[in-house]
């Protein structure tokens, strides 16, 4: 066991810029590092022994996150448990400070309460709103989200609120965990 496996999920591709980037800083700090679709670790599987640190991160979809995300933290709980371990969101509403908290944001509160995992690494991150690429009721939806907490809503309107500093923080968190490394 000497590698960090990122196991993530992503609709539109941004949560795998994030994983991407926490790679890339974990690489920097000297740790090893894969990131792996959840299709692939669910369908294919992969070898657990290869890693001492594995994270599971995915986007809020309709205020949850995905059934496959969860049944992987389901059914491999006490893997999950015998590693350094952890996991991280993405949603819009944490664009505002607050809602960036593990404390202030429901939706990762929610997940907390109606599982017994606790991972050992946590943390929120503010998504990205990109009305061009996405279809016409999933705007809709996030329109609607964005009109109730004060934010964009023109059909043009591409923003990555997502903090890179926090993600690449994160990252060395991960290999401050997996190593003891100051
Ligand atoms: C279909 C859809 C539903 C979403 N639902 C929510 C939601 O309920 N709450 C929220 O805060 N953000 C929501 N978002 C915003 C995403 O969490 C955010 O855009 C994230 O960056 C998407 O990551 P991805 O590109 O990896 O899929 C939604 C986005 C989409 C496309």
């Amino acid at each position: 066991m000497s590698g960090t496996l990122i196991v993530y999920q992503s609709r539109g591709g941004h949560t795998s810029r994030v994983t991407r980037r926490l790679m890339e800083t974990l690489h920097a700090a000297g740790s090893a590092c894969e990131m792996m679709d959840i299709v692939e670790a669910q369908q294919e599987g992969f070898d657990w022994d290869k890693y001492d640190t594995v994270i599971v991160g995915c986007p809020v979809l309709y205020g949850d996150f995905d059934k496959r995300i969860k049944a992987f933290i389901a059914e491999n709980q006490d893997k999950l448990e015998a590693r350094t371990n952890g996991f991280f969101c993405l949603s819009v509403v944490a664009r505002n400070p607050v809602k960036a908290t593990v404390e202030g944001n429901r939706y990762i509160q929610k997940f907390l309460a109606e599982q017994t995992w606790k991972p050992q690494n946590l943390k929120v991150f503010a998504g990205k709103v990109d009305y061009p690429s996405w279809g016409f009721f999933d705007s809709l939806s996030i329109k609607l989200i964005m009109k109730m907490t004060k934010g964009p809503t023109a059909s043009d309107t591409v923003i990555d609120y997502t903090d890179w500093n926090e993600v690449e923080a994160f990252g060395l968190q991960i290999h401050q965990a997996r190593t003891g490394d100051e």
